[in-house]
């Protein structure tokens, strides 16, 4: 049964991107299950740069069946900007299929985000205003307009007429009366999206189902991160779906026993959008080091990442919650030059030394990050192709991830493009 998920094992921005590219040429089917455009997948091909925020980074390769799941929230103008532009420069990508029960986002929705956000104050979560949380909202509500029903030509206008009635007594209320949508302008430039996207939006979970019981290769694309996850994660500074393996099953019809294997991707280091605790983050110039020399600036909102070291407690909490068969470390060659290196192996929050972040989130900014200190390596690791060109320390550094976290670090990633990756578990992978 070669299945894999790929899941994000930190706050997100791990470079899952590369990886799915790489492995989706090997792969059947590549399924995205959680989240929507606020995710932001880039791949290098040669001097190419292709930036996913809804297609799955798989449909690059023309024999892959790429498809949506029913756990996202789709932005149609979005999509259909993105397919065009991926399309103009890849003629022959694979075969796209959105499933009929994944959400549709709304102009409302982005307006909400952004109403939601500022009513927040202080307490605003930093969200991409892409108008996420405010679709699944609706999702949990019974009131969200699938796609199935958006390409419906009859039933559209009449669930978006039920549903915009309701959102303009909400937006009113919420903007003091100052905001509003007209019903003609939204259905007569949303029914243009639905009649593009008509043929492609179907019953996925058979796909998936019947690709799963053939045997095929499919790869499950996860978005975001697993410590930003609705449940999982630090609350309420996480996004609004499942972005841990689990979402895998919820997320595109399957079940926990079809999951083959599941690969976590890390940075060496840690990085952060968005407001939420961060026990390692590094708010100095080396954390600005850090940035500048990681180009950690936000793919989809262009914001500087929160970056700082390598937190080994939340990333072996993150390993259970995805049950990870391995780990994928990327942007060692970042850390080149960065001496001596800093691993957080605990917390402590008094004379009380912790091993796991706790539920209540306000706890967490109570900690005090215990750090190991470890040397660095002045040497430049773009050029490594196995495991044997890495420098003694940077060597010791994956040990290190491996022993605290129990897990095996499968491949390494040593820059952007796809030769620049070191595969040492091979096993790991489809098994
Ligand atoms: P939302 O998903 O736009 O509602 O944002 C909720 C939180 O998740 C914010 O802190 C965002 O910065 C963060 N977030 C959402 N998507 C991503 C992502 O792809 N990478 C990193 N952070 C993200």
């Amino acid at each position: 049964m070669p299945t894999l998920v790929i899941v994000g094992a930190q706050w997100g921005d791990e470079a899952k991107g590369k990886l799915v590219d790489a492995l989706g040429d090997e792969a059947d089917v590549v399924v995205r299950y959680s989240g929507g455009n606020n995710a932001g997948h880039t791949v290098i091909v040669g001097d190419e740069e292709f930036r996913f925020h809804l297609l799955p980074a798989g449909i690059l390769h023309e024999h892959v069946t790429a498809i949506l799941g029913s756990g996202m929230v789709v932005c149609p103008k979005g999509l259909l900007e993105e397919l065009d532009r991926t399309r103009a420069a890849r003629p022959n990508l694979g075969t796209l299929r959105i499933s009929a029960g994944a959400h549709v986002v709304f102009p409302w929705h982005r307006m909400l985000d952004r109403l939601e956000e500022e009513a927040r104050g202080e307490n605003k979560i930093g969200t991409t205003s892409r108008g996420i949380g405010p679709a699944y909202q609706d999702k949990v509500a019974r009131f969200g307009i699938r796609m199935g029903e958006f390409v419906h030509p009859d039933l559209m206008p009449k669930r978006l007429r039920e549903v915009l009635d309701v959102k303009n007594r909400l937006l009113a209320l919420m903007s003091d009366g100052a905001e509003s949508l007209d019903f003609d302008e939204v259905y007569h430039e949303y029914r243009t999206y639905a009649d593009r996207l008509r043929p492609f939006v179907g019953d996925t979970e058979i796909v998936v189902q019947d690709a799963v019981a053939r045997g095929d290769r499919v790869l499950f694309e996860g978005a975001q991160g697993a410590l930003l996850d609705l449940d999982s994660g630090t609350y309420p500074y996480v996004t609004s779906s499942h972005p841990v393996a689990g979402g895998a099953c919820l997320g595109t019809g399957i079940g926990p026993r079809d999951i083959h294997s599941v690969l976590g991707v890390c940075k060496a280091y840690a990085t952060r959008v968005g407001t939420g605790p961060f026990p390692t983050e590094l708010d100095n110039e080396l954390g600005d080091e850090l940035r500048r020399v990681g180009k950690e600036y936000g793919t989809t909102t262009g914001r500087g990442r929160r970056c700082g070291w390598l937190d080994l407690v939340a990333l072996r909490q993150s390993c259970r919650l995805n049950s990870l068969s391995g780990l994928v470390v990327t942007r060692l060659d970042v850390l080149s030059g960065f001496d001596p290196l800093q691993v957080c192996v605990a917390y402590r929050r008094g004379a009380e030394t912790i091993r796991h972040l706790p539920t209540n989130t306000w706890e967490i900014g109570e900690l005090a990050p215990v750090y190991e200190t470890v040397p660095g390596w002045p040497e430049d690791l773009t050029g490594a192709r196995k495991f044997e060109d890495l420098p003694e320390t940077a060597r010791a550094y994956l040990w290190m991830i491996e022993e605290y976290t129990e897990t095996p670090v499968a491949i390494l990633s040593i820059g952007p493009d796809r030769e620049q990756t070191i595969v040492l578990r091979p096993d790991l992978i489809w098994g």
